[in-house]
């Protein structure tokens, strides 16, 4: 089978067409055809080798964390897979059954691979660590990218209070997603843009200290502030919590991910299609900063 791989870390040249065997599933595995996987910016991070202690991957290494795919038996599946074993990049993957769920049935099942990881971060940001609840305010730090198109519709349809940063080319999606207020990043430090105390912020910018310092005085005493990316200073005085976190793989929240899609409550935006042999490409475009939303990699 054709798989994407990479032998050594390094710039996206690394990233070469192989032809290898097709895998086999382990226990607990199920092998999956794959349609399509997408491009997350993590994936950067693992191929430059700058998250080898975090995330020590074997080289050679398949890189493609999300997948949407037909198992042996015919079910059309997606799943956010383990970031450390062979990805999706590829014509098959071995995945564990248990974090797979039904694709949506109302999206062309390569388009579902933009769904499983960035879903999961905004869910899991918004829910599980931010709390939030209808009537708070919340500011979506980042809202232009992947994670972000799904932040600010979840946050939305729970009744909050959604400013969203956006630059030119993302604040039309962002505002269409539902975001009440927009701000835009490039015309100044979006902290002097907010002027109400908000209830949380949930970041998802790589930033300085001073930066994410201004984030965590833009939040309510009591307020929380959510970060993917940089840390967030303590604010123990004004009982401000942060919170840096990390996505995990959960087939049930999926499964309530892809109803509210096939409900038609939430849009999957997909930004651009690349074929499987142009993932070098994508990272290309990714390092120079010219990509936008979330990017499917089809491979079948
Ligand atoms: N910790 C975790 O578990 C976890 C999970 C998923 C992702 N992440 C991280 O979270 C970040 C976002 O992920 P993603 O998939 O959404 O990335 P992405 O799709 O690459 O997001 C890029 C977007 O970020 C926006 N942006 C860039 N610089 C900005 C700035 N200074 N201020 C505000 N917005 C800015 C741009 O929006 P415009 O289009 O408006 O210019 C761009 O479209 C990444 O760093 C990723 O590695 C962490």
């Amino acid at each position: 089978m054709r798989a994407i791989r990479f032998h050594e870390f390094g710039d996206p040249g690394v990233l070469r067409l192989d032809e290898i065997d097709r895998p086999v599933a382990g226990p607990g595995q199920v092998l999956v055809k794959v349609a399509a996987t997408s491009f997350n910016p993590v994936d950067t991070g693992l191929r430059a080798g700058y998250l080898r202690q975090a995330m020590p991957v074997p080289l050679p290494h398949t890189p493609g964390v999300d997948v949407a795919g037909t198992t042996e038996d015919g079910r059309q599946v997606i799943g956010f897979l383990p970031m450390t074993a062979p990805g999706a990049a590829a014509e098959w993957v071995a995945a564990p059954a248990e974090l797979l769920t039904d694709a949506p049935r109302t999206l062309a099942l390569a388009d579902a691979a933009a769904v499983p990881a960035v879903a999961l971060t905004a869910w899991q940001g918004l829910f599980e660590h931010a709390g939030l609840q209808a009537g708070q305010r919340i500011l979506i730090n980042g809202a232009g990218g992947g994670v972000g198109g799904y932040a600010v519709q979840f946050a939305k349809a729970a009744g909050a209070h959604v400013l969203a940063t956006a630059s030119a080319r993302s604040a039309a999606t962002v505002r269409e997603q539902g975001a009440d207020e927009i701000v835009d990043y490039t015309a100044g430090p979006v902290a002097d843009a907010v002027t109400e105390p908000v209830d949380a912020v949930f970041n998802l910018v790589r930033a300085d200290d001073a930066t994410m310092a201004a984030l965590v005085r833009l939040v309510r005493p009591g307020g929380v502030v959510v970060t993917a990316t940089s840390p967030a200073p303590e604010d123990a005085e004004r009982k401000v919590r942060t919170i840096s976190m990390y996505v995990r793989s959960d087939a049930a929240q999926l499964a309530q991910i892809v109803e509210r899609i096939d409900a038609g409550t939430v849009r999957v935006d997909v930004s651009a299609r690349y074929p499987l042999a142009d993932l070098a490409r994508v990272h290309e475009a990714s390092e120079a900063g010219e990509l936008r939303g979330k990017v499917v990699i089809e491979v079948a």
